[in-house]
């Protein structure tokens, strides 16, 4: 008999998500005559980054998020950056201010993220709420960890006791998500690019989540019967470095657009083993999005309260 692992859709449930952000969005222009307003700052010309943005441009729309672009050359200095937000800081409309990574070299990065008010912060990336995070206090928390978190107790995972094995340490994704993990009392083991042996870390776990932008990186072998798989890798595979395998399987990516996207995981192999899978694209993809207008009506909602 082929078993057929239960598909994880970050679609369906980032949509389920963004019909109770708009209802709360709604709720709040009645009760508080205030619409939630997020700001993205875009940097040069990066098109994965141009992406990104459009799609937080369209969420926003579809919930009735006010979404401003600020667009800057990729020639900025880090304190062109830094009056920008400070302009936006001290604006009563606008609740969330997110900053599209990567900057260019000569940015730094770290003074950047830091001069955001922790309060708008709704990347998670300032300091003050990662210290939160770290000591569970209620904060902004990075959309691409919290959604992952939320896809698998939507999923009815059990996450309590739980090995899980993180594969991947960035700030943006493995991080958070550890400690998030943890929060939820799961045994966690982090691994990263100097991991000695990563088939070690993963072959007993009860969840995987990959997060290293290194495409079949998780192969079969690695994998235990029954295993949850969490795939936040998207990797853009051009038709002249495609497999045959993967020419078969995404045809007509690869008629109409010339290049597809696939994860850090070897689906096709990996899936029959897996109890649950999230596919690329359609899997975290669309939940980081959610969490992040989520995110937005959170700190559109503290803003309120402070008033
Ligand atoms: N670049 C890739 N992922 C992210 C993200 O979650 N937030 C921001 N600001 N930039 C990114």
């Amino acid at each position: 008999m082929i078993k057929i692992a239960k598909l994880i859709s970050g679609s369906k449930i980032s949509a389920q998500i963004k019909d109770e952000v708009k209802a709360q969005i709604e709720q709040m222009k009645k009760e508080n005559d205030t619409v939630p307003g997020l700001a993205v700052i875009l940097v040069g010309e990066n098109p994965a980054s141009r992406v990104y943005v459009a799609n937080k441009e369209k969420g926003c729309a579809q919930v009735g998020i006010n979404s401003e672009t600020v667009r800057m050359e990729d020639t900025v200095s880090t304190d062109d950056i830094l009056a920008e937000i400070d302009k936006l800081n001290n604006r009563d409309d606008i609740h969330g201010i997110l900053v599209q990574l990567p900057l260019p070299q000569q940015v730094d990065t770290g003074r950047v993220l830091m001069a955001i008010s922790p309060d708008k912060d709704v990347d998670g990336f300032h300091p003050v709420n990662m210290g939160k995070l770290v000591a569970q206090q209620d904060c902004l928390v990075p959309a691409t960890p919290s959604g992952i978190i939320e896809m698998l107790k939507r999923e009815n995972i059990n996450l309590k006791g739980a090995n899980a094995t993180m594969v991947g340490h960035s700030e943006i994704v493995g991080k958070p998500c550890t400690l998030l993990l943890l929060n939820e009392w799961a045994t966690v083991t982090v691994c990263h690019i100097e991991t000695k042996d990563l088939k070690m870390h993963t072959k007993d776990a009860d969840i995987i989540i990959v997060a290293t932008g290194v495409p079949y990186l998780i192969k079969e072998d690695m994998v235990k019967e029954g295993a949850v798989i969490i795939d936040v890798g998207i990797n853009r595979i051009t038709k002249d470095k495609a497999s045959p395998d993967l020419l078969e399987w995404r045809k007509e990516d690869f008629e109409k657009k010339g290049a597809t996207l696939i994860g850090d995981v070897d689906f096709q192999r990996v899936e029959p083993k897996a109890s649950h899978i999230s596919p690329v694209p359609g899997g975290v993809g669309p939940m980081t999005i959610a969490m992040l207008l989520k995110n937005t009506l959170k700190a559109a909602k503290m803003a309120v309260e402070k008033k």
